[in-house]
């Protein structure tokens, strides 16, 4: 299997870093017409959504931009705030002109995976990919021992998962216990993907991202097979 070096780039803790990620993220879409983009929740995004969308908010890449759902909880009622899709929606999409038509993302029900899953059979891969990094190495809904192979289908949490996902929604009986994800194979032919990590307490799993045995135990060890990765880290995840 070859090794490819992510592309790593380090910043400063908060602004440099959100800044940072919504340069690089700007710099990947600039002349591409239509682009695909596959978008994460959870707290490393943030910041980088708060400046796409005030620095950023006029790019030509929006008019026609397509956003590809990464993954979702199941089962929620349609509308609820914790779904992922409208997560999105409130940090970028809605004020960025991104209409409901070119949002490509998953249904709370147990066929809901359909509408994703023709769009990548049409288009084949994303133009970009944009991830965090779980404690545990999950990207996506991936869990540890996620084929690098796998493809988009319904996952159970892990229980780490469930517990981190808690401190957003107010309590672990307040978190779905299954959920879509794409699977990381359709993450790897993404034809860009940039991996946002922030905070000493991912310093442990990114130095294992980059360093460690490439395993599926592992998932994020994926990106070393990959092309046109670019990790954006602050201190604090780089273990400074
Ligand atoms: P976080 O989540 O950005 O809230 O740390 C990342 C993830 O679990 O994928």
């Amino acid at each position: 299997m070859s090794d490819p070096k992510p592309k790593l780039i380090e910043t400063a803790a908060g602004d440099d870093f959100a800044e940072t990620a919504a340069r690089v993220f700007a710099d990947s879409l600039r002349g591409i017409e239509s682009p695909l983009v596959i978008l994460p929740t959870g707290n490393t995004p943030l910041g980088m959504y708060r400046c796409l969308r005030t620095r950023y908010k006029d790019e030509p890449f929006w008019k026609n931009f397509r956003y590809l759902a990464l993954d979702d909880y199941i089962g929620l009622p349609v509308g609820d705030e914790r779904c992922f899709h409208s997560w999105v929606a409130r940090e970028l999409l809605d004020h960025v002109g991104v209409p409901a038509a070119n949002r490509i993302v998953f249904g709370s029900v147990d066929d809901g995976a359909e509408g994703v899953k023709s769009c990548l059979a049409a288009c084949g891969s994303a133009d970009l990919a944009v991830l965090g990094l779980g404690e545990n190495g999950h990207l996506g809904f991936n869990e540890p021992g996620s084929a690098f192979d796998s493809t988009v289908r319904a996952v159970d949490l892990a229980p780490g998962t469930v517990a981190a996902n808690a401190a957003y929604w107010g309590g672990e009986d307040r978190v779905p216990r299954r959920a879509f994800t794409l699977g990381l194979r359709d993450i790897a032919r993404s034809k860009r993907t940039i991996l946002l990590v922030a905070g000493t307490r991912k310093a442990a799993i990114l130095k294992a991202t980059l360093e460690g045995p490439v395993s599926p135990e592992v998932p994020s060890t994926v990106l070393r097979t990959m092309n046109n990765v670019t990790i954006v880290a602050d201190e604090g995840a780089m273990g400074r």
